[in-house]
């Protein structure tokens, strides 16, 4: 046999082989293919409570005994995430096309508060598990102020959003809206389901407590998303709230994972999910609503059973009713009676019922009184459903014409959300009065603690270092970091108010403006406190952040010192700014410390808030710092300037000013300009 014979057999007997190979190849491809393809296509999932679920978690979100997601638990400022672990290959690799996908779920809002809302949650479609570097509070948990509106996010969100929050957009506190890449919502409509019947959409309270569901559809042929919302009793509305024309192509990747996101921000709320399904290419499964875990109790739901009870009883006790118990609901009325114009129902800020503020301080008793400053009395109370503790502040308030703009500005005032600002819950209004609710602040207010013998402990140097920073970075807050310039008006110890960390928080911004309005025209009041009252105010009458600051230096002397900003000294009014710039040209600085620190205190930080309040009460406006500047000296960023031996007080650029400062450094103390009240318990 040739060599060429034995190659060819050899050939003849590899062909069958390779056909046999190539043939099982192909099968293999295929199914390869197809299970890929049923695979990718068909995720489906269901939870009728998430007892038995894979879901990440992260934050404060947590899966009860009985089997609720809870994303929040009434803790402030936190975030919650809940994640379904396995991804979703949402995409048709071959053409970029977006599946049809399918998703319903039932959730329930639970406020502390009768029925304001922190901030909202919302379902996600995002590229990971979690949301890395997100923010609470406005941002939901779902972007930070970086990434906020960035497309590299690929983030479709579905948000409940229970705050109204003017930087994005919103259109009201109690809405749907469909985000992607960032909060300025795509489209957004006030939380209502259609009914059929009337044909009208009804509206919904996200807040209400009670367990809602939604229904997320979107449609690859149409490119159209639809979101529906209705309570639970109701099956799902033939018409969706929103429905969006979206090409989702560039938003959402081939592998996804879907989740829920939320963040209660300041007031304390709980956000549950109780039930969810998701399907790819089809109708997501309906929830089995008799299988979904409770909400935890509240105690008004409770009672709302009992009333029922009582209610039918009540049936028989009326036919009983006498003219005198007529008699008495017409005095009650009276007793209750409000005034609620309809531009008011446009405002965002929360309104409480007169009747429900009366309960909550029990009638407004002496006893409950907590002070009285200059814009009226103060007096403890207690939710009845949250067992919240509240002030209230009853101002009397006859203008008619200031009242619109005097609501419009509590309103802007009760958005402004620091940690070092006292925050105002709600507000009501009689004929002739308003009365503003805020949260309770239960160390009182500042100048008690400094001033009231009473007091059993004083401050140490670390907690009135800790509340002069608060207090600084509120201000900076209020005059740089807010979306408006806010001027406070109105520094002083009796308007910084210690929370139970003994934190200083500013109380009553905004409300100085209440002199202007409604007051004649005709007589300029100078706005602030005697003693706090920069000198130009006088002369202008016009309050800027400057004489802002010139009150924040004051106010930091008194913390120092512990004295008030006039001082008695055989019968001359002495004021406290000169006395300490005095002392320290004299370098007796030790003398003008708070003897009741007992010398315990580190002298190089006594020194250097010294200097800073020398700096903030300048009488040169000009040689004042901002108060981004005093935050960095605080800080250590910027070092101090030197303070000149000269004494005629520190200044930045003093060479220039010298002239002027020679000028202005009049005593205050003889300026005849109207007195306000300066009550010790003015705080609230
Ligand atoms: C909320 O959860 C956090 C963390 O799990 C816990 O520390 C806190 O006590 C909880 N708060 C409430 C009100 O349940
Ligand atoms: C968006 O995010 C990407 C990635 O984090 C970043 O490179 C880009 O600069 C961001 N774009 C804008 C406009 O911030
Ligand atoms: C429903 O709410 C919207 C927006 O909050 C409001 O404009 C509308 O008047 C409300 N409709 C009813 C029937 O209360
Ligand atoms: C969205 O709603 C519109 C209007 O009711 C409807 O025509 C469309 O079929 C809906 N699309 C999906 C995906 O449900
Ligand atoms: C959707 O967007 C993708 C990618 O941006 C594009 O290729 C596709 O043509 C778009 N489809 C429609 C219907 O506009």
């Amino acid at each position: 046999m040739s060599t060429s014979d034995a190659e060819f057999e050899l050939l003849n007997k590899k062909i069958p082989i390779l056909l046999h190979m190539e043939r099982k190849l192909s099968l293999l491809l295929m199914v390869c293919l197809l299970t890929g393809i049923s695979a990718t296509t068909y995720d489906e999932f269901t939870y009728n409570g998430f007892q038995r679920s894979e879901l990440y978690l992260d934050g404060v979100a947590e899966i009860t005994p009985n089997g609720l997601l809870r994303l929040t638990n009434a803790t402030r400022n936190q975030q919650g995430h809940g994640f379904h672990k396995v991804p979703l290959h949402l995409k048709n690799t071959s053409d970029g096309n977006v599946y049809t996908f399918s998703t319903c779920f039932v959730f329930a809002v639970l406020p502390e508060y009768s029925d304001v809302g922190g901030d909202g949650l919302a379902l996600v479609l995002s590229p990971t598990r979690g949301l890395p570097g997100a923010l609470p509070k406005q941002y939901l948990g779902l972007f930070n102020s970086t990434n906020n509106g960035n497309s590299s996010n690929h983030v479709l969100a579905i948000e409940l959003d229970t705050v109204y929050n003017r930087e994005f957009g919103d259109i009201d506190s109690n809405h749907v809206g469909i985000d992607i890449n960032g909060l300025r919502s795509k489209d957004a409509a006030p939380a209502s389901y259609f009914t059929e019947k009337i044909g009208k959409f009804n509206n919904l309270s996200l807040t209400s407590e009670e367990p809602m569901q939604v229904w997320i559809d979107y449609s690859n042929p149409e490119k159209q998303l639809n979101v529906t919302i209705s309570p639970i009793s109701v099956p799902k509305p033939s018409r969706p709230l929103l429905s969006s024309s979206i090409n989702l192509s560039s938003v959402i990747l081939d592998t996804m994972y879907t989740g829920f996101s939320s963040s209660p921000g300041s007031i304390l709320t709980s956000h549950y999910v109780l039930g969810w399904s998701f399907k790819m290419n089809g109708q997501a499964p309906a929830l089995n609503m008799s299988s979904l875990p409770s909400l935890p109790l509240k105690k008004h739901r409770s009672k709302l059973t009992s009333l029922i009870v009582w209610l039918s009883l009540g049936v028989v006790v009326f036919i009983t009713i006498t003219a005198s118990s007529i008699a008495y609901i017409i005095r009650r009325k009276a007793r209750y009676a409000e005034v609620l114009e309809e531009w008011e129902l446009e405002n965002r800020t929360h309104r409480f019922s007169y009747k429900e503020l009366f309960k909550a301080t029990k009638g407004f008793p002496e006893k409950n009184l907590l002070g009285v400053g200059g814009f009226g009395r103060v007096y403890k109370g207690e939710l009845p459903t949250s067992k919240t503790e509240i002030a209230v502040k009853r101002i009397s308030h006859d203008s008619k014409q200031g009242t619109r703009e005097f609501v419009g500005e509590i309103a802007s005032s009760s958005e402004l959300r620091h940690r070092n600002l006292v925050h105002l819950l709600g507000y009501s209004r009689r004929k002739g009065e308003v009365l503003l609710v805020y949260e309770f602040m239960p160390n009182g207010s500042l100048d008690k603690r400094l001033y009231d013998a009473n007091m059993p402990t004083t401050l140490s140097w670390s907690q009135r270092l800790k509340i002069i920073r608060g207090v600084a970075s509120g201000l900076l807050y209020l005059h740089e970091d807010w979306e408006q310039i806010v001027v406070h008006r109105d520094i002083k110890a009796s308007n910084v108010l210690l929370d139970s960390e003994m934190n200083g928080k500013l109380g009553d911004f905004g409300l100085s403006k209440l002199y202007d309005h409604g007051s004649d025209p005709q007589i300029t009041h100078v706005v602030g406190t005697f003693g706090y009252i920069a000198p130009e105010l006088t002369k202008t009458g016009r309050a800027t952040t400057s004489t802002d600051v010139f009150a924040f230096g004051v106010f930091i002397l008194e913390v120092v010192c512990g004295r008030r900003p006039i001082m008695q000294q055989e019968s001359l009014d002495l004021h406290l700014v000169d006395w300490v710039r005095r002392s320290w040209r004299n370098g007796v600085i030790p003398e003008v410390i708070d003897a009741r620190l007992g010398g315990d205190y580190h002298l190089g930080e006594v020194e250097m808030i010294l200097k800073i309040g020398l700096l903030c009460s300048n009488p040169v406006p000009a040689a004042r710092p901002t108060m981004r500047q005093v935050m960095q000296f605080l800080d250590g960023h910027l070092s101090l300037p030197q303070v000149p031996n000269d004494g005629r007080g520190i200044t930045i650029s003093s060479p220039e000013l010298a002239e002027e400062l020679e000028e202005s450094e009049v005593s205050l103390v003889n300026c005849s300009i109207h007195r306000q009240r300066a009550n010790p318990l003015e705080g609230f």
